[in-house]
Parts: C-alpha cells; structure tokens; sequence
C-alpha cells in the first residue's frame, strides 16, 4: 500500500461483521470519530473484575447472545477476546466483563470512562444455537445454565434472551468466594430459578456448581438442556456428570485466541473425530464431545515458544501457524 494511504475495511458475514482498520494516524475527524470505540462506563464488579459499556453502535446492532468481541486499546496493544455481556441496540453499547490476568489485561484497568479501544472487533463467533430454536419448543424443555467466575459474564445474556421471549430457565452461577461473585441481581431478575453457590461456603450452596446440580437431581429436579460455561476443568466436571444423567449439555469454550477469524490456528480444538476452531465454529459445542484433556494441555503448551514448535510437529496440517509465532 502506498505511503499515507489508510484503508478501513468492513466485511458482514451472515451474522458476523468484521471490521478491520489501518493502523496509525486517520486524519479525516469524521472517521476518526468512527473507528474510535469510547468507553462511556466502568465499574469495579469484584477484585480484579471490570465491567466496561463501550460505544460500538455497529457490533451492538449485529450481536446475538453467545458470541464475542476482540479489543485492542491501542497499535502497541495485544488483542484481547471478551465475551459479550450485554448490548443495548438503541444506545449502540456492548457490556464486556474482563478479569485481571495478565499485562494487557491490567493495562485495560488503566482506562476509565471517556478513553476509547482503538479495535473493538466483532461480533465474532457464532450465537448461541438456541435463539435459532422455536421459541414454543424451548418452552417446553426444562434449561439449566451452569455459571462459573466470569463466566457468569456470557451466560447472563443468554439468560436475558430467553427470559425476554418467555421461556423459563435456571441458573447455577458460582465463584470461590462471596467477595468474586458478580452481576447476581441481574442474574435473579431474568432466572425462574437463581441457585448461589461458593466453593468456601461463603455464601449460598457450599460447594461447586457441579455439586449443585447433583444436590438438585437428588432432590428430583429434572433438566433436558444444559449450558456450562467458566472455566475449562469447571466445564469438563460439569458435563461428565450430566453425561452420567443424560443431560444435553453445550459448553462455551475459551482457548487462547488470536486472530479470531479462523486464521491462525491458536483455538483449535478437538470436538469429536473433527478439528474445530473456537473462534468461528464455536465458541459453544456439545461438551460431551469436547476433549477437555487435550484442550487443557494445549492452552499450556500454546503459552511457551516450545510448546507451540511442539504443537505444530504434533497437529500437522490443522496447524495453521498463522499467527506467526511458531513457524
Ligand atoms: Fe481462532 Fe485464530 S483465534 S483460528
């Protein structure tokens, strides 16, 4: 491209757009105006987790519950995958929840109301796949969503969907301690049933969300359809139990990501006999398919030079490499 050229670029794909922009000065104010992305609030949910609302009027108006954003604060800034928690299209906002956990993520506590993200890409991924099941058929199934952490983040708009189109779910949402549990009034406001739960027993049901579900199946409460989403480990011990009790489960899957369009090959999972991508075939899948093992192992080995030389040798053609740091 020719020096001082600046290029912006949209792609809208069934339900997903991708914006891309170049890099550096825009000096049209209009357009500068455009792809800048403000951050009209934030708030402290619990230590180390943020709730920010950013102004995406595009995303906001293209989003469905299940699906996610990659941000970059500025040219230096890393990208960094957020699930969706809220949107309102009218105000053209989009709630993402973060925690702390790593250089980029601390340098976006930094930012306060009024500072804007430079990239705020998406909506990436595809929604959930029940917004595509007939609302009377959904009526009658009995839905059990299992929140775990900041996890609680995207299964609260889900919960909202389907409570907005009149169909009952229950939510187990969780955290190690009281002081880590978030958004639990807009939780209890959208749940027919609220389940609390606190690994120290700190408050609500002491013990994991798993337990939860157990205690509940004991009890005689009955589920046809499950959603798990936290934590890897969190989701693997979820789904070995509801496949113990034959519980349809679907799981949100959170590997590293880096492009979040298919490209490089950092969300590759196994699902099944297939190959898949987080980032565009997911982020949910059936959890009883979901090697949980193996995507485990990899997000650790994906973190070091080694493990990604280790991890191209190992997966062959369905490493893509394209994100450049391992070939
Ligand atoms: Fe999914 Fe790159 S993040 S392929």
């Amino acid at each position: 491209m020719p020096a001082g050229v600046k290029f912006m670029f949209r792609l809208l794909c069934g339900s997903n757009m991708f914006v891309f922009s170049s890099e550096g000065d825009w000096d049209n104010t209009e357009y500068e105006e455009e792809i800048m992305y403000p951050i009209v609030k934030k708030e402290k949910l619990a230590d180390k987790i943020y709730l920010m609302d950013v102004k995406a009027p595009r995303v906001a108006q293209y989003c469905e519950p299940g699906q996610f954003v990659i941000v970059k604060m500025d040219e230096h800034g890393e990208r960094i995958p957020l699930t969706i928690c809220d949107y309102d299209r009218e105000a053209g906002t989009i709630t993402i929840v973060f925690q702390t956990v790593g250089a980029s993520t601390e340098r976006m506590v930094a930012l306060e109301a009024g500072d804007a993200f430079e990239d705020f890409v998406g909506p990436l991924g595809c929604p959930s796949d029940l917004i595509d099941e007939d609302i009377e058929t959904l009526k009658k199934k009995k839905i059990l969503f299992i929140a775990g952490g900041v996890g609680t983040a995207p299964v609260y708009p889900q919960v909202k969907w389907l409570h907005e189109h009149g169909v009952d779910c229950d939510v187990i949402m969780g955290s190690r301690n009281k002081d880590l549990l978030i958004l639990e009034d807009e939780m209890r406001a959208v749940a027919t049933n609220l389940y609390v739960t606190t690994d120290d027993g700190s408050y609500g049901f002491h013990g994991t969300g798993t337990a939860q579900l157990q205690a509940l199946w004991d009890e005689g409460v009955r589920y046809d359809h499950c959603v798990a989403i936290g934590p890897m480990i969190m989701m693997k011990f979820v789904c070995k139990l509801t496949k113990e009790l034959g519980i349809h489960t679907i799981v949100s899957m959170n590997p590293i990501m880096v492009d979040g369009t298919g490209m490089c090959g950092a969300c590759r999972l196994v699902v099944g006999d297939e190959v898949k991508f987080a980032c565009v075939d997911g982020p949910e899948f059936d959890g009883h398919l979901v090697d949980f093992d193996q995507a485990m192992k990899r997000q650790q080995q994906y973190k070091t030079e080694e493990g990604r030389a280790m991890l191209k040798q190992q997966e062959g053609d369905t490493h893509h490499g394209g994100c450049g740091q391992c070939s």
